[in-house]
Parts: C-alpha cells; sequence; structure tokens
C-alpha cells in the first residue's frame, strides 16, 4: 500500500491551481445518461471515485473514454437498469443513476449503499422524491427496486433531520427533467455542485427554474440533447489548500479558487487570524498573527461545510486558546480525532462536538487515513508538525485530491510518496465517502 511521508514545519509559499470538482462531476457524469447520444465534460479531476464512476456508467451500458481532463460518455448503449452491490459499495455517488434508469428506461435494481465511515447516511429523501412522482419503490435483498411506469410531476420536500440532501436533489432532478409534467422541490439543496447539475441539465434542454435556490420548479421535457460542458473547480480542494498554507504560516495563492463558493470558511479564517486575500483568479493565504480560537458549526451550503471541518480541526490544534467544533450533518464525523491526539492535539469529545484546546506544537506520528477528509486533516497536521508523519492508507486521499503530494511538494512541502504493493481487496472496495 502507498504511505505517504512528511517532514513538517516547512512555510509553504507559492502558487496551486485547484482542479475540477469531484462532487460536481459525479453528478455531471451520470446526467449525460440522459441525453441519447455523446457528451464531454471537461475540467474533470482524475480521481478514484471518477474512475468508479466511469465504470458504474459502462456497467450500464455507456462508452467512456478518459483523455486527461476530459471525459467522453456515449450514452446511446444505456440499457442496463441494475446497479449491483459490488458497485455502489465502492462509491456511494452510485446511486445517482437511479434517477436517469428511472427516467429514461422505466425501471431500476439499484443496491443500497449501506455503511460509511462517517456515520450513517440513508438514501429515503431520494426514495420520497421519486415516490412523490409516481414510482413505486420497494427494498428487496438489499436492493432498491423502482417503477417507473406512469411517473408524472409531483411536489415534495427534500430536507431531512440534517439538512437539505444534495443526492436526493441530484437523483431526484435528474429523472424529474424527463417526467411529464412539472415537479417541485421544495427544500432543494443549494450547494454549487446543485447550481452546476441545474445549469448542465438546461443547456440540455431541460426546464428547470430556481438554480441555487431551494426551491426547484422543473417542467419535464421529452429528450434532452448531449452536451460539451466544464466543471467548476473543487471548494473544498481549494479550502485544503488555504488551510495548508494557513496552518504553516505561509503565504499561497490559489489559482480557481471561487470566493463565492467558499464564504463560510474564508469568514471562519478571517476570524482565526489568518490573512485573506481575494483576488480576480482566486484567494491567496497570508501569514497572520497565530491562529485565535474560533468556533464553527457545520451546515449545509451556504454555511460551514462538513467537508471541510476535519481540516479546519487541525488548523484549531494549533490555536492559542479552546475552540467548539459542532458536526450537525453527520454528528459521528469525528474519525479524525483519534488520529490527531496521536500527534498530539488536546481534544474532547462531547456528542456531535469536540472542544479542541491548541497546543504549541504536534509532533509526526504514523497515523491512519480512515476516510477522504480525515486524511486531508492528517495531511495538514503532518506539515505542521515536528518530525516525520508517516500517513497510511493514502487511497482514502487519493479518491479525492488529485496528486496532493506533488501539488504541495511544489509549494515547499516535504513531502515524499512510497509506492507500496497493491492494496488488499477488502480495503480497496470499502464504501468510504464525501
Ligand atoms: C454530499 C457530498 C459529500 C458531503 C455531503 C454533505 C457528493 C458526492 N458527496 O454527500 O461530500 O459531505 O453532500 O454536504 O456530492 N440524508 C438523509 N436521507 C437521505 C439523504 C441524506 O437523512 O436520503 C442525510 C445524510 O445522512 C446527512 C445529510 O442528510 O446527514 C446530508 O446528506 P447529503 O447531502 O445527501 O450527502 P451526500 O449527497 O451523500
Amino acid at each position: 500500500m502507498d504511505r505517504i511521508l512528511i517532514e513538517g514545519r516547512r512555510c509553504l509559499n507559492g502558487e496551486i491551481t485547484v482542479s475540477g470538482s469531484k462532487n460536481a462531476a459525479l453528478p455531471l457524469m451520470v446526467a449525460c445518461l440522459l441525453a441519447d447520444g455523446v457528451s464531454t465534460l471537461r475540467n474533470v479531476p482524475q480521481l478514484r471515485d471518477v474512475q468508479t464512476m466511469s465504470s458504474v456508467l459502462q456497467s450500464v451500458g455507456a462508452k467512456v473514454v478518459t483523455e486527461g481532463d476530459r471525459i467522453t460518455i456515449d450514452a446511446r448503449g444505456f440499457n442496463t437498469t441494475e446497479a449491483p452491490y459490488d458497485m455502489v459499495r465502492r462509491m456511494r455517488a452510485s446511486v445517482y443513476v437511479l434517477g436517469p434508469m428511472l427516467a429514461r428506461l422505466g425501471q431500476a435494481r439499484v443496491s443500497l449503499p449501506g455503511g460509511c465511515a462517517i456515520g450513517p447516511r440513508p438514501i429515503d429523501l431520494h426514495l420520497c422524491g421519486f415516490e412523490a412522482m409516481g414510482a413505486k419503490v420497494r427494498i428487496e435483498g438489499g436492493y432498491v427496486i423502482a417503477e417507473g411506469e406512469g411517473m408524472r410531476g409531483g411536489e415534495m420536500n427534500l430536507e431531512g433531520t440534517h439538512g437539505s440532501s444534495v443526492g436526493a436533489t441530484c437523483n431526484v432532478l435528474m429523472a424529474a427533467v424527463l417526467v411529464p409534467g412539472r415537479t417541485v422541490i421544495r427544500g432543494a439543496a443549494r450547494e454549487p455542485e446543485v447550481g452546476e447539475l441545474v445549469r448542465m441539465l438546461n443547456l440540455m434542454g431541460a426546464r428547470i427554474t430556481g438554480a441555487d435556490s431551494s426551491t426547484l420548479e422543473i417542467e419535464g421535457v421529452s429528450s434532452l440533447q448531449p452536451i460539451v460542458y466544464s466543471t467548476i473547480s473543487d471548494r473544498i480542494e481549494a479550502g485544503t489548500f488555504l488551510l495548508a498554507g494557513a496552518i504553516t504560516g505561509g503565504d499561497v495563492m490559489v489559482h480557481g479558487a471561487r470566493p463565492d463558493h467558499m464564504n463560510a470558511l474564508l469568514e471562519k479564517m478571517i476570524q482565526a487570524g489568518i490573512g485573506i486575500e481575494v483576488l480576480p483568479d482566486g484567494v491567496r493565504v497570508k501569514p497572520g498573527n497565530g491562529i485565535n480560537p474560533t468556533n464553527i458549526q457545520t451546515l449545509p451550503f451556504p454555511g460551514f461545510p462538513t467537508d471541510m471541518q476535519a481540516q479546519f480541526m487541525a488548523l484549531l490544534c494549533m490555536a492559542g486558546g479552546d475552540s467548539i467544533v459542532r458536526e450537525t450533518i453527520y454528528p459521528e464525523r469525528f474519525i479524525h480525532v483519534a488520529e490527531l491526539m496521536r500527534m498530539g492535539a488536546n481534544i474532547e469529545m462531547g456528542v456531535g462536538e469536540a472542544r479542541v484546546r491548541g497546543v504549541k506544537k504536534l509532533t509526526g506520528a504514523p497515523v491512519m487515513a480512515s476516510d477522504l477528509r480525515a486524511s486531508a486533516a492528517l495531511v495538514l497536521a503532518g506539515l505542521a508538525a515536528e518530525g516525520t508523519t508517516e500517513i497510511l492508507r493514502v487511497y482514502h486521499i487519493d479518491r479525492g485530491y488529485e496528486h496532493i503530494d506533488a501539488k504541495l511538494a511544489a509549494i515547499g512541502a516535504k513531502i515524499t510518496r512510497e509506492t507500496g504493493e497493491q492494496q488488499p481487496v477488502a480495503a480497496a472496495t470499502e464504501t468510504t465517502s464525501s
């Protein structure tokens, strides 16, 4: 298995460019199934999750060709109504195929994704949405079996106990665009990645109003056209690089960072005393005067993103006082805490929240990556820590960060990757997320 070695305490300086957004690219890839032709997506990051989604699309009959950051998807052979457990357990976003299967093929048999490192992640809201449009849904043998005959527009609310669901909004949208009549989605997720899906679908001929708001209205059409579309940049990768600059007291220009997608993070960084400069082509982080303790609470967009919680906690470990980190989207998403503590962090866990008592220094240690963003937090802690940090199970990081070691090395990090043996099959296929 690969491992990443970091010699910490090096100030990062320079310029870094953000890749395309993983969480935007995944639903856009699936949306290509909605048009009977050849679509091309650009600025798609070269990541394990993207490869997994390519396999999912191929397994349902599409042809997928990847050339650098461009993916061509020929959906003319889309004819399979099944997504098996072996596929879905590798990546829960595979369940996005439900929407296009119902809309274009009239039925679907898709495995339920199962457990996940960051806590329970049901898909009940996805299913309620399809039922509101008249689909008949049942669960049998670990699979969702949905019959779409006679589906028509319907009204629904996709806001659950932990806020609106990104996945349910995307999935339901991908059926509603081709279902006759008017669908109204209330409590729609407002994450930028959902807005991107709306914009791309509209360019393909869909009739959706309300982009970026919590109410989407869809007038079904009979067919969509193939498209050439470029994804937005990855706001979570951008935020992680800004925090890499901040935690090392460096000066880093992050090209492609979209401040309009990162307001909540930038506000908290400023509150923490970090120098932030918004420029036409991105965001620059500059040395501040230490790190102030800062409380954060994760919320659906435009609130503070759960996908930045672990990385921000790494920063707070070095603050000059106590901070509270409250997680409202995935109350159990604190798997990084134990590993950060092995590096010298002082964190006290409560229910759905952690009190982070700032320490003067972190020290390098062997640590285990456990999910995508938790792993990014360990990279950040390693950059700031005294001595060597060895991160194992880096395949988690590779699911969502394109060449993170090379990008950070280019701005002064002493970070290397050692390539080991093939990872065990069980590890390669465990369902993790985000
Ligand atoms: C997406 C992102 C993930 C991010 C998450 C929250 C992708 C591929 N992944 O995941 O990186 O962490 O949004 O911003 O885009 N829920 C239900 N029932 C459902 C669906 C969700 O109760 O049917 C709950 C979830 O357990 C969670 C909350 O709603 O507590 C938000 O989940 P959701 O927005 O659906 O997350 P994903 O789309 O899976």
